[in-house]
């Protein structure tokens, strides 16, 4: 093996052309999923003020968003419903009228190569903002679970082509599978939020979806930030239920679990750039602390870099084109 002055690292980053053939990790705009944020009414697009560049969308205006979408070649999008009227079992959820029911429909009308996946998560239509059903004070884990699944069907049944449950309830992968399988959905795959933890850059979500908890907080459902050997347990228990993608979210201050379940399990994995994550770099960009166009796609490398093979991005549109002009 040479050493300096023979070895010299510097000889393959000379210029663009070398640094793109030795270049370990790419990015594209094939690898993101763009959520978008469902509202009832007719004719709306509106900021989200805690998302700069993110709107809540009603059912009928989503047809230019999603040919921008198809034209950036991003291939899929993850659906949430924000709606007005909600009560303490969430069946805004799974009403056959819904929110997301109706831009799944749309969505599939528009552009049939579009793919659709929806979150599975009570929070955003329950009156008390806990992703299940509340007993004595905290979510009940097993009466939350055929709500889930009714969710779940009722999604399939409208038209989406993937499954992505968030809610962190133990068995609900299964209950799911069930429930599919059972109303001739088999073929139907469940990306499971895996491994999700009680994390607060979750914030400015929470203000888009008006999914806040009214009382208390998600830490009995969601994992506690510092457990990665846990973390392990869940995609491997989530697995076991017949998760057939699995998730590790937020990203970036989770490097280090992406990495270890990219490393112990050959499933495809997803990382969720959460919505802190995002409004931190729109903010520190807007007062030009840092250089946007550069920034994200560094960010969305290292979460590439780390092991995921899928990443959920508000950002997708944008880096797009950002990761095509990086030499
Ligand atoms: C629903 C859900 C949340 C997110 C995705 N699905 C919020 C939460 O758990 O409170 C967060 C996404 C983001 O912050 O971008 N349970």
């Amino acid at each position: 093996m040479p050493d300096f002055p023979e070895l010299r690292l510097r000889r393959l980053r000379k210029n663009s052309a070398i640094r793109s053939l030795v270049r370990e990790t790419t990015v594209d705009s094939g690898d993101f999923v763009f959520p978008l944020f469902i509202v009832e009414g007719k004719g709306v697009k509106k900021d989200i003020e805690t998302m700069p560049g993110i709107y809540h969308f009603s059912a009928d205006k989503l047809g230019k968003e999603i040919d921008e979408l198809v034209r950036l070649k991003i291939p899929a999008v993850l659906l949430f419903g924000v709606v007005n009227v909600k009560d303490e079992f969430g069946s805004g959820g799974y009403h056959p009228g819904g929110v997301v029911q109706q831009a799944i429909r749309a969505i599939k009308k528009a552009a049939p190569g579009m793919l659709v996946i929806t979150d599975i998560c009570l929070c955003e239509y329950t009156s008390h903002g806990h992703c299940g059903v509340i007993e004595n004070g905290d979510v009940d884990n097993d009466k939350t679970l055929p709500l889930l699944a009714k969710m779940a069907l009722s999604h399939a049944e409208a038209g989406a082509d993937m499954l992505a449950p968030s809610d962190m309830m133990d068995g609900r992968v299964k209950a799911i599978r069930q429930a599919l399988d059972g109303n001739g959905f088999n073929s139907m795959p469940i990306l499971a939020y895996a491994a999700k933890y009680a994390s607060a850059f979750y914030g400015p979500f929470r203000e888009a979806a008006r999914s806040a908890p009214q009382f208390g907080n998600r830490k009995s459902y969601q994992m506690d930030p510092p457990n990665v050997r846990e973390a392990l347990r869940e995609i491997g228990q989530d697995i076991k239920e017949g998760a057939d993608i699995v998730m590790v979210k937020p990203a970036l201050a989770y490097l280090d679990v992406i990495r270890r379940v990219r490393e112990t399990f050959n499933h495809p994995l997803a990382a969720y750039n959460v919505s802190g994550e995002y409004a931190m770099v729109k903010a520190a960009a807007a007062r030009g602390w840092v250089d946007e166009k550069r920034i994200v796609p560094e960010i969305l490398t290292s979460i590439k870099r780390a092991g995921a093979d899928i990443i959920i991005t508000y950002h997708a549109k944008e880096a797009a084109g950002w990761l095509a002009e990086q030499v």
